[in-house]
């Protein structure tokens, strides 16, 4: 596949200057910039395109550029080409400071005005991407509104706007007060919250899918539906994130944000119309009508687990416990599965299973949508059991695509029937390849495109949600904490919550 073919709108923003604070840390080195750089090769980036990095790092404005760069080799998905990382880099900036600093922020000030008289035309519009640790979302926007960088008149196309990573918040106080803090001092629609699943292509499509085919819809109800199964599986540990793990667990990490953007688009009513306020206001609904997890289902409904150690692609990998900056008697749970309903009349009575987790068996993020068995078993004299059930998986990551499970007689037998799956890959159809989640959700903001950008009111829902569970947790009927061996699909617990209910996870 050459590196020019791609699936993204050809659009280009205009004149833009990206700050980015915390830009020597690992989510810039590994995501932003190399997704800075596809942009770039696919020739999606304004004519005028600075950088300016600000970190505690004590680098010149070369130092930082030349770190840039070997992000870009070091993480890229291909070799980057050397015309191109020149280009990307030319109008490379450093600000050394700590972010609350107000002395820093006259640094950036004067950086910024330098880059503004070499601008031609309008003012470039600024961006300022949040990449650091939560702690510092609150100090550096006030410090961005006392600089007079919250605004810049009519200098620029567009206003300043903020982008703002995950986690927002760690329970629903702090989300609402978190939103409260930015609200002082910037307008809403300044604000970039992002959720990086949102910008999967596969995660789009699921609206699509949902809504751009007929047939689907009349059967995506509890009449159909069995069950719905949602996993998001990771081979990966916690790496050198021990520190903010230890105070985040994977219910914060991966479930109130990821897991319930694809619970809600998965399940969610149709929109009137396909404006972002009607596709909001749908999944607030959605996440608004789950059945709350107390103190009275929590044991039944919620595992939480935690990795020991084990073997992964033929390699010992320690237990979470020994990670760098893990307490020798951490509790904090690596894994999560949850039985989730949701009280409306689409879904009553539908179970939805939801699980991630750390040092599992496979990379795989998907959907599986398993319809309900046929009502009589005809084959019964010929075949032992009843046929098995229709299944839908929407395949997220990484193996992108859709596939769809039935079951057909095998030739030349009368007495057996095997089930066989039609699959649709993105790759071998479209021959190109799939835009990274950054690059797309970066090429919005710069294109002041706030559709895949979760809103204040969504994450609040989500929290209200999240929150009543974080609670459960710290009660007595709270499950335990048990222990799953590295390299395995998580927890006993997690297979009982299906099979006591006759259901099976779709593993391997
Ligand atoms: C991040 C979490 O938001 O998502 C990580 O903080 C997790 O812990 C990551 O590994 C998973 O993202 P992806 O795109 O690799 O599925």
């Amino acid at each position: 596949m050459s590196e020019s073919t791609s699936v993204v709108p050809a659009l280009t923003p205009a004149p833009t200057t990206m700050v980015i604070f915390g830009a020597t840390g690992d989510l810039t080195k590994r995501k932003l910039l190399p997704a800075l750089y596809r942009l770039k090769v696919l020739g999606l980036m304004p004519k005028t395109f600075n950088i300016v990095g600000y970190s505690t790092r004590d680098f010149s404005h070369s130092e930082f550029r030349d770190f840039a760069v070997s992000a870009v080799k070091k993480y890229s998905p291909r070799e980057p080409e050397e015309a191109h990382l020149e280009a990307l880099f030319q109008n490379t900036h450093f600000v050394s400071s700590s972010f609350d600093d107000d002395g820093g922020y006259k640094k950036l000030t004067r950086v910024l005005e330098v880059l503004d008289e070499k601008t031609e035309g309008p003012q470039a519009s600024r961006i300022f991407y949040l990449a650091t640790p939560p702690s510092f979302f609150e100090v550096i926007i006030e410090n961005l509104y006392k600089a007079g960088l919250s605004d810049d008149g009519a200098a620029a196309i567009d206003r300043p706007k903020v982008i703002i990573e995950k986690p927002f918040g760690r329970d629903l106080a702090s989300a609402k007060n978190l939103n409260e803090v930015i609200a002082k001092y910037f307008d809403e629609e300044q604000i970039y919250r992002i959720d990086h699943y949102l910008g999967k292509e596969t995660v789009q499509n699921i609206l699509f899918f949902r809504f751009a085919n007929g047939i689907y819809e009349p059967i995506w109800n509890r009449r159909y539906i069995d069950h719905v199964q949602i996993t998001a599986a990771e081979t990966n540990g916690v790496g050198k994130r021990g520190k903010y793990f230890e105070e985040s667990g994977t219910l914060r990490d991966m479930v109130q944000n990821h897991l319930m953007q694809l619970l809600s688009l998965v399940a969610m009513e149709a929109p009137a119309s396909m404006s972002p306020g009607k596709i909001r206001r749908e999944k607030i609904e959605l996440v608004q009508a789950l059945r709350p997890i107390s103190s009275d289902n929590v044991s039944s409904d919620t595992v939480r687990g935690q990795y020991a150690a084990g073997t992964l692609d033929e390699q010992e990998v320690p237990g979470y416990k020994d990670e760098v900056g893990i307490a020798a008697d951490s509790e904090t749970e690596t894994f999560v599965a949850l039985k989730v309903f949701i009280d409306n009349w689409r879904w009553a009575d539908v179970p939805f299973y939801l699980r991630t987790g750390k040092r599992l068996k496979k990379n795989v993020t998907e959907i599986a949508i398993h319809f309900k068995r046929v009502p009589i078993c005809l084959f019964t004299q010929t075949l032992t059991g009843c046929p098995e059930n229709n299944t839908l998986i929407l395949k997220i990551q990484p193996d992108e695509g859709i596939a769809f499970q039935f079951n057909v007689k095998r030739p030349g037998s009368s007495r057996h029937m095997e089930q066989v799956t039609m699959d649709f890959s993105y790759g071998e159809t479209f021959k190109a390849e799939l835009p990274l989640a950054y690059e797309r959700l970066i090429l919005d903001c710069m294109l002041s495109d706030a559709t895949l950008f979760p809103h204040k009111a969504g994450i609040e829902a989500s929290w209200a949600y999240i929150t009543q569970i974080l609670e459960a947790w710290q009660g007595e009927s709270a499950p335990p904490i048990v222990e799953y061996e590295a390299g395995s699909w998580g927890p006993d617990a997690a297979e009982e919550l299906m099979t006591r209910e006759r259901r099976f996870w779709r593993n391997d």
